[in-house]
């Protein structure tokens, strides 16, 4: 049972904030008179030895040692005596485990986001290198019309800036304070949560003690951001992979980032896309095991709760790795920009056909339908679409002329689409303008938090 009901295997990753905690604890205790000076400053001493320990490994687990919190609070006896007994006083460690869980995952997203923003910066920087490049865009993974290379780079970047935003709206509702409310009641002994929020530097105080000790909504909606992220680059992953095969043959991954078969020599695997798209399962199933435990448990603190960190832990060091590698592989990738020229055929210039006739006055409907008609007979002849002569284009409207010719030039395609938010170059360059600002307001709104007192 005691194995069993053990976290200290985990929650160790919980020591600094514990110590920081307790510090803080500590300073509001003798506010509240509730220590001596000499008392806090005893206490004080002795977290930083323990915290000390921790950092230079040297910090031994007993046995008996259920948690972080009872491991902490033990080693500061045996360093400072029967002083160390007051440090709980109007604590619990209902109050404590959460104020200790909030103070690293704050900290853990500012490093998270950090490396979403330098992958989010990756792409930004490959789509500005590349914007000339064409290839072929597709809808139900069928070829539907020419884009810039660097659209679709941009597509993926624009979902990751979305949740680069949410991370910092999750981080400020993680960033609020529960310390001081006790096992479920409150504080009895006039310690000043106002003082405790400043010391922790934490952005606002928790309304309700019993809410306080057992909601973690936060950690549910940590979990959740960093399932749609991982929806986003597991999306991502899979257009690359795809992308790379020898039938697209479009981009290569850089050996760095591959992997040999243990059997067929010729083979180059594309593992760290592969690993990436399959992490979203992982932390999904996370996501949803985090929900599964808080539904319908009673009020207030439960022992079930114990159950988020390993969740909050292996997230976080999923999340940073994932992150890590897809900026490597964008950064290190090599596209065949010859490949992805080849890859465009006159077809995909149906719709600029039928906005040709458009121009000339035809209304849309018509001229779907004229441009479907032109598809029908280049088919039945066995032609490309622009093969098909100005005199076969006239037997389907006479408003085809000699400008036709126009429209079989794909850089002259992509040039159309102008409109905010297009393949145009200029609306592409808009993007990256709109992204590397968002980018630059993020980070002065998201600055490395202040490291533990
Ligand atoms: N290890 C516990 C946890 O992670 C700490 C809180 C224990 N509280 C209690 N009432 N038993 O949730």
């Amino acid at each position: 049972m005691e194995k069993f009901n053990s976290s200290i295997m985990y929650d160790r990753h919980l020591w600094e904030a514990d110590v920081q905690g307790s510090k803080a604890y500590s300073r509001g205790l003798e506010r509240a008179g509730l220590l001596t000076k000499a008392e806090m400053d005893q206490i004080l001493h002795g977290l930083d030895k323990v915290a000390e320990e921790w950092a230079q490994g040297t910090f031994k687990l007993n046995p008996n040692d259920e948690d972080i919190h009872t491991a902490n609070e033990r080693r500061l006896k045996e360093l400072i005596g029967e002083t160390a007994g007051k440090l709980h006083t109007g604590r619990s460690r209902n109050d404590q485990v959460v104020t200790d869980l909030r103070l690293w995952m704050r900290q853990n997203c500012s490093m998270l986001s950090a490396l979403l923003c330098e992958l989010i910066r990756t792409m930004v920087d490959r789509a500005e290198a590349e914007r000339d490049v064409l290839f072929p865009g597709y809808t139900h993974l069928q070829r539907a019309q020419p884009i810039r290379w660097s659209h679709w780079i941009l597509s993926h970047a624009v979902a990751l800036t979305r949740d680069s935003e949410r991370l910092l709206e999750v981080r400020k509702r993680i960033n609020v304070l529960p310390l001081g409310s006790g096992a479920i009641a409150g504080n009895p002994l006039g310690v000043d949560r106002e003082l405790l929020r400043a010391e922790l530097d934490f952005g606002a105080i928790t309304l309700n003690s019993m809410d306080a000790t057992s909601e973690r909504d936060f950690v549910a909606e940590f979990l959740f951001w960093a399932s749609l992220c991982m929806t986003h680059l597991s999306r991502m992953a899979e257009d690359l992979i795809l992308y790379g095969t020898k039938e697209f043959s479009f981009v290569q991954l850089s050996d760095a980032y591959s992997t040999g078969s243990s059997l067929m020599p010729q083979k180059k695997n594309p593992d760290s896309l592969e690993l990436i798209r399959s992490k979203a399962g992982r932390v999904f199933g996370r996501c949803a095991g985090l929900l599964m435990t808080l539904k319908g448990l009673p009020s207030t603190y439960n022992k079930d709760l114990q159950e988020d960190k390993e969740a909050v832990f292996e997230v976080s060091d999923t999340m940073s790795a994932v992150l890590q590698v897809a900026t490597g592989v964008i950064s290190t990738l090599q596209i065949h920009r010859e490949n992805m020229g080849r890859a465009l055929s006159p077809d995909m210039l149906a719709t600029d056909l039928a906005y040709y006739l458009v121009r000339k006055g035809m209304p849309f409907r018509q001229a779907h339908e004229a441009s479907g008609k032109a598809v029908f007979m280049a088919e039945t002849k066995g032609v490309a679409l622009n093969q098909l002569s100005l005199q076969e284009l006239q037997t389907i409207s006479p408003l085809f002329s000699g400008d036709v010719s126009h429209v079989w030039d794909y850089g002259h395609s992509v040039e159309q689409y102008e409109a905010l938010g297009g393949t145009a170059r200029s609306s592409v360059d808009w993007q990256i303008g709109q992204l590397r600002a968002l980018l630059r307001a993020q980070q002065t709104e998201s600055p490395p938090h202040a490291s533990p007192k």
